[in-house]
């Protein structure tokens, strides 16, 4: 299924805005191509352990690709602000170890099979290998950040990780229930959006930004995290295992709600709650059809409803940039929410 990107801009909101023209894709590539290679080629140094299985794993998940959007977001947060030093290399190496620890691990506790269209480390290697595969990456990545000398980048990722791992940890609490929106929004931003955040944070940081030019950008992080955790979880039940490069269907069969369902639930029949409670506790389709949820769903407008939460925040990330100097990587960053919810995979 395909998501129109939706310009939710009228006049009076778009402040700035309205005189600034929107990156393409191309772009943004072009402006960071330098940079990404250096990721990289970071990357390719930081994933080697004098044991050979840790190197392996490691090295596997790299080579798996990947979108590169958070060390993309903290490239441009730290340019933007024109910060020129490989400090942003180095730390956007980091935020993609963080993330690659925290798949890791997200994959064993979801007994996922596949990951970036390939069988996942889990499934290679097994979950005893692959937990150490993720602690160590989650060192290494605490290793280069301390290369920066700077206590504040050490503060914002000790943070950042608790808050990821508190995040899997409340999903594990809720499985099987219908959660609120407002539990459902306090779980995406710790395990998904924070990180978005602090990346956005750490390229601030690296260019000695103000406090308002942080939070402008933290802000801006926030919205399009949680924009990108909405459209993961809308693709969890539209997209197709070939597109997605991993499970679909999921969420449900592990018996997480996310916001559509919760919509159907909040705002469906009697019916509709018992049909969408029978699958959280079965934690299968056996007898509630994926086909009965998708009918439910497409009664109730809910993935459109998900949709709808995901241009909003796709909306309020580009105003949170208002305050901040035109330049051609503030183009690139009106481009990324743009990306997000237009995004297939
Ligand atoms: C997947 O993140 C995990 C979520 C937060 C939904 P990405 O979709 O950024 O994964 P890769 O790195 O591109 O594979
Ligand atoms: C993302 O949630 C969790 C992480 C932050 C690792 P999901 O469980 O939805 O991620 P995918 O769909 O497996 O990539
Ligand atoms: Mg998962
Ligand atoms: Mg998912």
């Amino acid at each position: 299924m395909r998501h129109p990107v939706e310009w939710q801009f009228n006049d009076s909101k778009r402040g700035d805005l309205s005189t600034l023209t929107i990156a393409t894709a191309k772009e943004v590539f072009e402006l960071l191509r330098e940079d990404l290679v250096a990721v990289e080629q970071e990357l390719g140094r930081d994933a080697a352990s004098s044991v050979s299985t840790i190197t392996e794993i490691a090295e596997y998940l790299r080579e798996g690709g990947g979108k590169r959007i958070r060390p993309s977001l903290l490239l441009l947060a730290a340019h933007q602000l024109d910060y020129t030093g490989q400090g942003a290399i180095r730390l956007g190496a980091v935020v993609e170890m963080v993330h690659t620890a925290t798949l890791v691990h997200d994959d064993i506790i979801d007994g996922a099979e596949t990951r970036r269209g390939r069988p996942s480390a889990n499934t290679t290697w097994g979950n005893e290998k692959c937990v150490l595969a993720g602690d160590w990456l989650y060192m290494q990545a605490f290793k280069v950040a301390l290369e920066e000398r700077n206590l504040r980048v050490l503060d914002l990722l000790i943070g950042l990780t608790q808050q990821m791992v508190e995040g899997e940890l409340l999903q594990i609490q809720k499985l099987g229930k219908a959660v609120s929106e407002a539990e459902y929004y306090d779980l995406i931003f710790r395990k998904t959006a924070c990180l978005f955040s602090i990346s956005m944070r750490l390229g601030a940081v690296l260019a000695q930004a103000t406090e308002s030019e942080e939070a402008s950008l933290a802000a801006y992080g926030r919205a399009v995290g949680l924009a990108f955790q909405i459209v993961d979880d809308v693709l969890d039940l539209t997209a197709t295992e070939e597109v997605l490069g991993k499970p679909v269907a999921s969420d449900l069969r592990e018996g997480k709600a996310t916001l559509a369902v919760i919509h159907s639930y909040d705002h469906g029949t009697a019916a509709d709650r018992k049909a969408i409670q029978r699958v959280l506790d079965d934690r299968s389709f056996e007898y509630v059809g994926r086909l009965q949820i998708q009918e439910i769903l497409a009664r109730n407008g809910s993935v459109e409803y998900a949709m709808s939460a995901a241009y909003r925040y796709a909306e309020q990330s580009r105003q949170a940039l208002v305050p901040l100097a035109d330049t051609d990587f503030k183009r690139a960053l009106l481009w990324v929410p743009d990306f997000v919810v237009a995004r297939e995979k």
